[in-house]
């Protein structure tokens, strides 16, 4: 019988370490963060788009976190600052991701904000990136024979565009660029040092 105490005693110790190293204490670090400077919530559009990346598996091969200078280049791959929690407060679910078969995305918003580019990158990567092994989303998209009044005609390149029909965005695609075109986190997280010589700059 002592045996058996000593066991179940074990096993509970063991549960209650990893369920506050894995639960309590992550909640206690960042259930109170406050959204960035400057973050503001995502619109309706903006909302809709996002749940298109999510159903259309974007998040399988590009990462919304660019890491810090110490650990990898992304800065200077154009990624942007390494995140910060605060980035994250109006993502549910956060869209992080594990793998980065195509770029990152977090500030995607910055560095293509063409819609134009955004929508014919969608339909066709390979028109616009040679090579690209990121799929094309046809069925973001229609293809007809005349455009209605207000229907986006796309622009595309001439190797990508059908003959003697047009491509319109259907609106999960105009959804997905306008989250595409949110996705900033190009604002200063820690505010500048008032006195750069009190702060011990040398410059
Ligand atoms: C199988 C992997 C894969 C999937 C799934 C995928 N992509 Fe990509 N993506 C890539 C690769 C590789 C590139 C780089 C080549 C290029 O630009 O086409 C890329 C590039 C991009 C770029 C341009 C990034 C830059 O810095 O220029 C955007 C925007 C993009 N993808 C958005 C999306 C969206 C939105 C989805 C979901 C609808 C998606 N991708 C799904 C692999 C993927």
């Amino acid at each position: 019988m002592k045996n058996e105490l000593k066991l179940i005693s074990g096993a509970m110790v063991m549960l209650a370490l990893s369920t506050s190293a894995l639960v309590v204490i992550p909640y206690l670090q960042v259930h109170d963060v406050k959204p960035s400077p400057g973050l503001k919530p995502y619109t309706s559009a903006e909302l809709r788009g996002r749940e298109v990346y999510i159903a259309s598996g974007c998040v399988y091969c590009h990462s919304q976190q660019p890491r810090p200078k110490e650990m990898a280049p992304d800065f200077a791959r154009g990624w942007g600052r390494a995140t910060v929690a605060g980035d994250y407060a109006y993502d549910d679910p956060h869209l992080l991701g594990t793998s980065r078969t195509g770029p990152d995305l977090m500030n995607i918003g910055v560095r293509q904000p063409s819609e134009d580019w955004q929508l014919g990158h969608l339909y066709q990567p390979r028109a616009y990136v040679p090579g690209s092994t990121m799929p094309a989303f046809p069925f973001l998209f229609e293809r007809k024979a005349r455009a209605d009044k207000e229907d986006r005609v796309l622009e595309l390149p001439p190797s990508a565009a059908p003959a003697g029909q047009v491509v319109v965005a259907r609106p999960e695609a105009l959804d997905l660029v306008r989250y595409l075109q949110s996705l900033n986190r190009s604002t200063p997280v820690l505010a500048a040092p008032a006195d750069p010589a009190a702060s011990g700059a040398t410059r």
